[in-house]
């Protein structure tokens, strides 16, 4: 037997910018990022929350589209987003069809403006059709801008697993255009924030002491402090992919998954009626509290930690801890063997020794989760009764 291994190196871009009002006539920032050789098409996915929250915005781009140079306009699709459109290959399907109905190619490119679950599908879309077409995400909730859209991953879900089909693709790029968090409720884009908490205790102490003194004007949603909030997470979040050691994710440590162990498993506890951003934040609560008292964290910047979350107005505690398997265990424990298959190796699980400092372990201790559990229920400001 003979053979021979080849090392096959690329490098790729990722390019993030930041912005409001991108598809003003006068802003030029898309017209910038986006080489053209002169003809390349270009077609735009719009998430039709979006689309409804700014009813001009499909005319304004079409306009922007239209005065491109170098760029030949398929125009605008608006299709409904959210968690739906990747319960089933349905959207993926038609955003399929539209691609080759418009002869889209790999010089042409793709730009998706929505929340993080019509990103990941028409990613996928644009990933896999002519086996990858440039594609420009426009991530519009603080949660897909402050954390997933500045990912490369993309999926839908698939025999009741979430995410089970999709891949890692670097897309051209990210642009966070600060204008479309405006359109999102104001509940759902405070608790967007918990991602920027959450990077912020694994990798900066500093920018969590930042939060923690701009608190207030956060909770208020004070536009400059959201935006600068956002940017600071999508940043921390894009340098640990590019520089983490691990963009596509082949070993087990997971730091930016930190409280998401028990958060994914709560969103599929409740058919996804809880949200993933409320979900973190309780998963968050939930790895803080283990982290104290298993001795990694002191009990003081526990307490800071659980303050910044109530402040932030999000729940610390569910109903669904108190759903059970039928041989009594909580059912939330099971997703620490999802999240071990997930990986597809050992368990791995961040918790923190500090602020801004984590640590990998690979075991939990389920009568000390039960603990922390109880604790945190009789601790709770805010509970989310779905
Ligand atoms: N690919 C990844 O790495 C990754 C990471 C984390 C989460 N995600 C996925 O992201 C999804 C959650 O994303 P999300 O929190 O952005 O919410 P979402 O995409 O589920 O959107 C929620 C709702 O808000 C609407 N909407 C979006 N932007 C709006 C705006 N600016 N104004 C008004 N309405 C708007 C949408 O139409 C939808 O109805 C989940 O599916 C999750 O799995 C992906
Ligand atoms: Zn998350």
């Amino acid at each position: 037997m003979h053979g021979k291994d080849f090392d096959i190196r690329t490098s790729t871009a990722h390019r993030i910018r930041f912005t409001r009002d991108a598809f003003s006539v006068d802003n030029r920032m898309l017209i910038n990022l986006l080489a053209t050789n002169g003809h390349a098409k270009i077609l735009v996915f719009i998430d039709a929350g979006v689309a409804k929250a700014f009813p001009d915005l499909d005319f304004q781009i079409n306009n922007y589209l239209e005065r491109m140079p170098g760029f030949d306009s398929r125009g605008t699709i608006i299709q409904t987003g959210g968690e739906f459109c990747k319960q089933d290959a349905n959207t993926l399907q038609a955003a399929w069809d539209i691609i080759e109905q418009a002869g889209i190619d790999r010089h042409s490119y793709i730009v998706c403006i929505g929340g993080g679950a019509y990103l990941d599908v028409i990613g996928l879309a644009a990933a896999t059709a002519h086996r990858g077409i440039r594609f420009v995400r426009f991530p519009t909730t603080t949660l897909a801008q402050d954390d997933s859209g500045v990912g490369v991953k993309n999926g839908i879900n698939a025999y009741g697993k979430k995410n089970f089909l999709g891949t890692f693709a670097v897309p051209y790029a990210v642009v966070n255009d600060f204008t479309f968090l405006r359109g999102q409720p104001e509940t759902e884009r405070r608790a967007g924030i918990v991602e920027a908490v959450k990077v912020a205790l694994v990798k900066d102490a500093a920018f969590f002491h930042w939060i923690e003194d701009n608190c207030d004007q956060l909770t208020a949603l004070h536009p400059h402090t959201l935006e600068e909030t956002v940017e600071r997470s999508a940043l921390l979040h894009a340098s640990h992919i590019a520089y983490g050691g691990d963009p596509f994710e082949t070993g087990n440590s997971r730091p930016l998954d930190f409280g998401h162990w028990s958060a994914h498993k709560m969103e599929q506890l409740t058919d996804f009626a809880l949200s993933h951003a409320d979900a973190v934040g309780i998963g968050v609560a939930l790895d803080t509290v283990y982290s104290w008292k298993t001795g990694r964290l002191d009990e003081s910047s526990a307490m800071r930690i659980l303050s910044v979350l109530k402040k932030l107005q999000l729940a610390t505690w569910h109903t669904s801890f108190d759903m059970r398997t039928p041989d009594g265990t909580r059912a939330v424990f099971v997703g620490l063997e999802e999240f071990r298959e997930h990986l597809g190796g050992e368990l791995t699980v961040l918790l923190l020794k500090d602020i801004g400092k984590g640590e990998d372990v690979h075991s939990m201790d389920t009568h000390l989760l039960n603990e922390c559990i109880d604790w945190l229920k009789l601790d709770a400001d805010v509970t989310i009764n779905h």
